[in-house]
């Protein structure tokens, strides 16, 4: 039996790494099932969410797990909360316990290097008195891992198999050897493209500011909590909308969908339109059959904040 060369043999497997990790690609909208209500610092509460590639199809079992991430007002550490695979397909549910109060910020990480912002969350302190009731147990909290850049290995690996290559064919100037080495310079390539290109948005993210949408007193009104909707449904990442721009810092919309920044403008009959919006949220395909917008499974009342946020003045 001819023998591989390794040179070869590592090509060929930065390939198949290369295969698999594009296979993983493409994104994915995070849809939150609920805003979290009265959360209060060291009391676990629950966060299901939907994750559907690309809006649409909804992706279960996902490996590594969703990932939440959550910081308060002084970033000093991050509280990372893995979600487990939990009722219908695409649908997940993790369970939170943050050790203070304040306003928190959090993101979810579905797949690859996306980081959705979530809106931020108040969380409330115990009543006075309960609070020496036994402390409670501190949530793991962990700093920010490194991420493993899995392209630039793929790229290392590819750039070795290529330099392997080269010294097979300068031994013995076999063209299948120059063939491998040309194929492992292009690996590399990708290897270090993918790299630059994953890195760039995790140092962007960093860089988010803790702003909100409205600091929210009390009740939110509805146009304040449709504004948290359009973050925590996963509008974001299809549509920029100006209202939320602050809040959901250097996160970078697909862009998939129109600006919604300004779309009552030029309209006489905005409350018509509003009416119209709701339906569409409900369904957009049964307004426009060939709608690439999906169903989100909003609720009524989830609908009806929607469309009055959408409808209420927006920043010039
Ligand atoms: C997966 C991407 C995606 C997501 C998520 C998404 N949209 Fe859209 N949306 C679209 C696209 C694409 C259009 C353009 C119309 C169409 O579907 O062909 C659109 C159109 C719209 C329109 C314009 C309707 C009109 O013609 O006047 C509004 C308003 C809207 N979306 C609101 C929302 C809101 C609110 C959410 C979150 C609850 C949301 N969208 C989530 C992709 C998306």
């Amino acid at each position: 039996m001819k023998k591989i060369p390794v040179s070869l043999a590592l090509v060929l497997l930065g390939m198949s790494l290369t295969v698999s990790l594009s296979q993983a690609g493409g994104w994915a909208v995070v849809t939150l099932d609920a805003l979290p209500k009265n959360v209060i610092a060291g009391e676990p509460f629950t966060v299901g969410f939907m994750v559907r590639q690309h809006g649409r199809t909804p992706m279960g079992g996902l490996r590594p797990p969703p990932t939440l991430a959550l910081w308060p007002a002084n970033p000093s550490k991050i509280v990372a909360v893995e979600a487990a695979d939990a009722g219908e397909k695409g649908h997940y549910s993790a369970t939170v316990n943050l050790p203070s109060s304040g306003t928190w910020k959090w993101t979810v990480r579905a797949f690859g290097a996306q980081d959705q912002p979530l809106p931020p969350l108040t969380v409330l302190d115990k009543e006075a008195g309960s609070a020496s009731v036994g402390s409670p147990v501190p949530p793991p909290v962990m700093p920010a891992a490194p991420v493993v850049p899995l392209p630039l290995i793929i790229g290392l690996i590819g750039a070795i198999g290529s330099i392997g290559a080269i010294i097979i064919w300068k031994r013995t100037a076999a063209g299948p050897a120059l063939a491998t080495a040309a194929a492992g310079a292009m690996i590399a390539t990708t290897g270090v493209g993918l790299f630059v290109f994953q890195t760039a948005p995790a140092e962007a993210q960093a860089a988010v500011q803790p702003a909100v949408i409205q600091p929210a007193v009390g009740q939110p009104d509805k146009a304040q909590m449709g504004g948290q909707l359009f973050i925590a449904k996963g509008c974001i990442v299809c549509h920029v909308n100006g209202a939320v721009k602050e809040a959901i810092g250097n996160f970078t919309s697909f862009n998939v969908g129109p600006d919604l920044t300004h779309i009552t403008d030029g309209r006489a009959d905005v409350e018509g339109y509003r009416l119209w919006l709701e339906k569409w949220l409900w369904n957009p395909s049964l307004l426009k059959p060939q709608a690439e917008m999906p169903t989100l499974g909003l609720s009524e009342a989830e609908i009806s904040a929607l469309a009055v946020f959408l409808t209420s003045t927006a920043p010039k």
